[in-house]
């Protein structure tokens, strides 16, 4: 596996494979690796005769700068765990390797068509921004023909699809599912983050998304959303950030099941220090 850090040298590694007649397949991660980042990983090694994964800690998609210090890192571990997955390249820059000192602080520009204003891009402004930098870049250095992202982060994946549609990258964007702990609490880099008990409590989302389902479509998407909020701050040491049910596609709230046929339940949650994000589908 090669470890590359400079953009013009991942861009010639690309340019002679490509050259070669070779499918190039691209896994944008920011580290600290675990079974989620595996799954995608393992598709993508699959489906490709290049797997490229980058490991890069966006610091533009940070709009709070604790997280972005307190931030897990560890690149040897990574590094290892990609040359075991049978990786191509790991792509790990710095930032000043992939942004000039004007793109850090500025906004990039893109219109989210509201797909920023509900859920995360509320709680987190500037942060969606900060991912389509970032991705349109790495998508615009490596020029992949698929690349993979986790629906645990369920409204970057449709902010994702929307960029690779009005932005015309010519790619495939292949959506894998969520992969939990045995307890069923969605894996994370954050979860190193948690103390033994903090865990035990955190699995307790799952579980109150997982019996939410049973109530479609016998009670109303706003008794559920009451109710599901209600339960999981009924657990210890978790408070509930938001949770809403909305429309797949869309993200927006509904408020009776027939206004989609994709429906999501999507929820973050606060236990002890770590805010931890979790979906589940409705219908
Ligand atoms: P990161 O949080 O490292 O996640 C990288 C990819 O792994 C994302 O597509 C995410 O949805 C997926 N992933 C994380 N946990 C998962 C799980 N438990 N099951 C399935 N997939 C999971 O998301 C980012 O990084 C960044 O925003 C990035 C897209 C790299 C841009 O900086």
């Amino acid at each position: 596996m090669q470890i590359i850090r400079s953009v013009a040298e991942l861009e010639s590694a690309i340019e002679n494979f490509k050259k070669q007649g070779k499918s190039v397949g691209l896994v944008p991660t920011m580290g600290a690796l675990h079974d989620g980042h595996v799954s995608l990983v393992s598709k993508c090694r699959k489906e490709n005769d290049i797997a490229v994964v980058s490991v890069f800690v966006n610091p533009t998609q940070f709009n709070n700068k604790t997280d972005l210090a307190t931030y897990p890192r560890d690149e040897k571990k990574d590094a290892a765990l990609l040359e075991s997955k049978g990786v191509d390249i790991m792509f790990a820059p710095q930032p000043e390797d992939v942004y000039s000192e004007e793109e850090m602080s500025k906004t990039f520009d893109f219109d989210f068509q509201g797909l920023d204003k509900v859920m995360e891009g509320l709680q987190r402004p500037g942060h969606f921004n900060g991912v389509v930098q970032i991705v349109s870049k790495l998508l615009s250095f490596v020029k992949p023909d698929k690349a993979y992202f986790g629906e645990k982060d369920f409204q970057q994946v449709a902010i994702i699809k929307l960029m690779v549609r009005t932005m015309g990258f010519k790619l495939e964007i292949v959506q894998c599912p969520i992969i939990r702990e045995e307890s069923g609490l969605a894996r994370s880099s954050r979860n190193q983050l948690l103390s033994d008990d903090e865990r035990k409590n955190a699995a307790n989302i799952y579980r109150v998304l997982k019996e939410s389902v049973n109530f479609v479509p016998s009670i109303a998407p706003a008794e559920l959303t009451q109710k599901v909020v209600d339960e999981i701050n009924a657990c210890d040491g978790l408070q509930v950030e938001y949770y809403e049910i909305v429309n797949g596609d869309t993200l927006q709230k509904i408020s009776s099941w027939d206004d989609a046929d994709y429906v999501v339940g999507c929820v973050t949650v606060h236990c002890g220090k770590v805010r931890l994000i979790d979906n589940i589908r409705l219908k």
